[in-house]
């Protein structure tokens, strides 16, 4: 299956480098923050035409389309552009992200790093990897040596979930947080041991799908803020090398009940 997720992410990936630098054309989702480009729509066209094609019974739950529901079996998660607005400001940090689960278990992702030419592979219990180059998560378990990573919301205004007196937590208790816009290439870098960390509340599961194999087939953890197993649909994440995963966890939910005094 997985040269399947590659071939897709690929036809995505021309389409979005040719459209790179192009005029393009933006509207608003919810708010002037949340945008969608005739790039994304074409890209994600494109993945889920090839889907159809190949895999006619298949379902599938796509960013800007919604979901198909056929088959209870194959669920491909796809997020034609993650970092819709680094595209569409012009700065080369976005990525195409194709997740499959089967019965519920992510079973194999992809996330293609396009201007770099970079595509990340995770096959359940085969391991994840770069170009063909096996990944494997960091092994710093100091949270103030880490350089962790993290993304805001659209609705960033409101401030769900404390994330600015989280992130504000972090920041101060670690080396240095990061904010790159996708949150598909953030945890890549955590699959490959650049980051120690990530964390994200609001993410949707096309965000994550593909991401999450891949740290945990690199040896990293994934949990929610509770410490518990992964569910992509519930929005919220934390992945990492495993070793500063207790601490994130600590910064955050303490940041999380002074909020609240
Ligand atoms: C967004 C990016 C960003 C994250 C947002 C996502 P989009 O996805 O992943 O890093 O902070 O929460 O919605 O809208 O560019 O596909
Ligand atoms: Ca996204
Ligand atoms: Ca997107």
């Amino acid at each position: 299956m997985i040269e399947h997720l590659e071939f897709a992410a690929r036809i995505a990936g021309s389409i979005i480098r040719e459209g790179f630098g192009s005029r393009i054309e933006i509207e608003y989702k919810t708010n002037i923050s949340n945008l969608v480009t005739n790039i994304d729509l074409k890209a994600e066209e494109a993945i889920i035409n090839y889907i159809s094609n190949n895999f006619p019974t298949h379902s599938i739950l796509s960013e800007e389309s919604g979901k198909s529901l056929k088959d209870e079996e194959f669920l491909w998660v796809v997020d034609p552009l993650d970092g819709t607005t680094n595209f569409a400001h012009g700065l080369p940090i976005f990525s195409v992200s194709i997740g499959l689960m089967n019965r519920g278990e992510i079973i194999a992702g992809v996330i293609y790093d396009v201007m770099r030419n970079v595509l990340y592979t995770a096959e359940l219990n085969k391991g994840a990897f770069a170009n063909g180059r096996k990944l494997s998560v960091n092994d710093n378990d100091d949270i103030r040596k880490s350089l962790l990573v993290t993304g805001f919301p659209y609705n960033v205004d409101e401030n769900p979930d404390n994330v600015i007196e989280k992130f504000s937590k972090v920041i101060k208790s670690s080396r240095a947080v990061r904010r790159l816009g996708s949150a598909a290439i953030d945890m890549c870098y955590v699959a490959e041991g650049v980051f120690d960390g990530f964390w994200e509340v609001s993410l949707n599961p096309w965000d994550m799908c593909a991401g999450v194999l891949l740290i945990e087939e690199a040896g990293g953890r994934v949990t929610d803020e509770n410490g518990l197993r992964i569910d992509i649909f519930e929005k919220q994440i934390v992945a990492t090398n495993g070793k500063i995963h207790n601490s994130l966890l600590n910064l955050l939910s303490e940041a999380g009940r002074e909020a609240m005094q």
